[in-house]
């Protein structure tokens, strides 16, 4: 190829990663080794219960590009922009929950098999759908992971739009109502002001902890908090943001966020993507397992792949979703090998702040796995009968019940 049509195809191949042609053409064709599989795909719920106003979930999508030829990775990524793009869903992409200042920050990764390429972006700010900025990372650079302002700058090079706020008001609010719980000294409800309501809390007015603390009274209120009630602190902000979800505030899977979406074409060929805007509240700049490889996702295309929703940290801690693809290429099934990673990660789960009173994790978290041959299953740390995900195969798209390892 001449140097000038090299440069027309590169530029070319950017331009269409951000605005929504697939990348296959733009990276020529895999040939596949003549494998038969079922074509299926699989993902939490999210991939199932938004479609943005239009006519597919993103499982659906994915199975429809998938049977039609599409490149795996392409058919995943375009069906998980439909709920990265969907303002009611609110733990992952445009109109996920914000971290503890109020800023929308994305994380995603995904992987493709055959190719045996793989891309990330942690901590991103004001792209709607860091999905394609992964595969863009995947596809364009000799890097796996680019994270924070790089990110954002590196998506908005190629042509990616940057948006100055990925809030929505329904996620602001909910932020706003999290500050008025950790923080009612400052943030005050109207409604309850106006019902002559609010008193400042005494513990978390920092005006108040100087007042009572010994000293000239000119140093930093935070900087002045010992480390046990930094740690009541951090507490009080997860028990904060958890009280939100029992009070259905926000939607359990909302609050560790995240989509994590698997397919196997009728070639064997298998792929994976996870995207979220992560734990809620949570310190600005923190990264979870969604973008890191092994983590919250993993595929081998020899063997089949695992991703994860869920406590993020259990992941990063266990290298879960790679285990999962290795516990299959010893020879165990995909449910057996979900079941043994949740045991491990209970059995690592010896902080008695993360366990519930009769020593188990006080946390969930799921894993999608799916083999080669198209066999699958949904695994939780934690079995109800409204903890579901979500499969689209020759049946069409449906819910099915994850299987706990643990009951309640
Ligand atoms: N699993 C998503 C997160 O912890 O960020």
């Amino acid at each position: 190829m001449q140097r000038r049509d090299f440069i027309r195809t590169a530029a070319a191949s950017a331009g269409a990663l951000a605005t929504g042609a697939t990348s296959l053409e733009a990276t020529g064709p895999y040939v596949n080794r003549g494998f038969r599989a079922r074509p299926i795909v699989l993902s939490d719920l999210s991939g199932i219960a938004f479609n943005n106003g239009g006519p597919e979930s993103a499982v659906e999508r994915a199975y429809r590009g998938i049977t039609e030829g599409e490149d795996v990775l392409d058919a995943l990524i375009e069906g998980v922009n439909i709920p990265e793009n969907d303002p009611t869903e609110s733990g992952i992409g445009f109109g996920g929950l914000p971290n503890a200042d109020g800023v929308v920050q994305l994380d995603s990764c995904c992987m493709h098999g055959p190719r045996k390429w793989a891309g990330g972006v942690g901590g991103i700010e004001g792209v709607k759908t860091p999905s394609r900025v992964a595969r863009a990372v995947a596809e364009l650079t000799d890097h796996h992971l680019i994270a924070g302002i790089g990110a954002r700058e590196f998506a908005r090079s190629l042509g990616f739009e940057i948006h100055p706020d990925l809030n929505t008001d329904n996620s602001r609010q909910l932020w706003l109502e999290w500050q008025r719980r950790v923080d009612p000294g400052h943030w005050l409800d109207p409604n309850a002001r106006l019902q002559g309501q609010g008193r400042p809390g005494e513990e978390t007015d920092p005006d108040v902890i100087r007042r009572n603390r010994s000293g000239n009274g000119n140093e930093d209120a935070l900087a002045m908090l010992t480390p046990q009630q930094m740690r009541m602190r951090s507490d009080a902000y997860l028990s904060a943001g958890l009280d939100m979800v029992d009070e259905g505030l926000i939607p359990a899977h909302s609050f560790w966020g995240t989509i994590n979406c698997n397919g196997v074409s009728a070639d064997g060929d298998i792929c994976g993507v996870t995207t979220t805007s992560g734990l809620a509240w949570k310190i600005p700049g923190r990264v979870g397992d969604s973008p890191i490889l092994g983590a919250g996702l993993y595929v081998d295309n020899d063997v089949g792949a695992a991703g994860s929703t869920g406590r993020g940290e259990a992941n990063l801690y266990n290298l879960s979703s790679f285990m999962i693809v290795e516990f299959m290429r010893q020879g165990m099934a995909p449910k057996d090998a979900g079941m043994a990673m949740l045991e491990r990660i209970r059995a690592n789960t010896v902080e008695p702040r993360l366990q519930r009173e009769d020593g188990n994790p006080s946390f969930d978290v799921r894993f999608f796995v799916v083999n080669k041959a198209g066999d699958y299953a949904g695994v939780a740390m934690y079995g109800t009968a409204e903890n579901r995900f979500a499969v689209c195969d020759e049946n069409g798209a449906r819910e099915e019940t994850l299987e706990g390892l643990l009951e309640g």
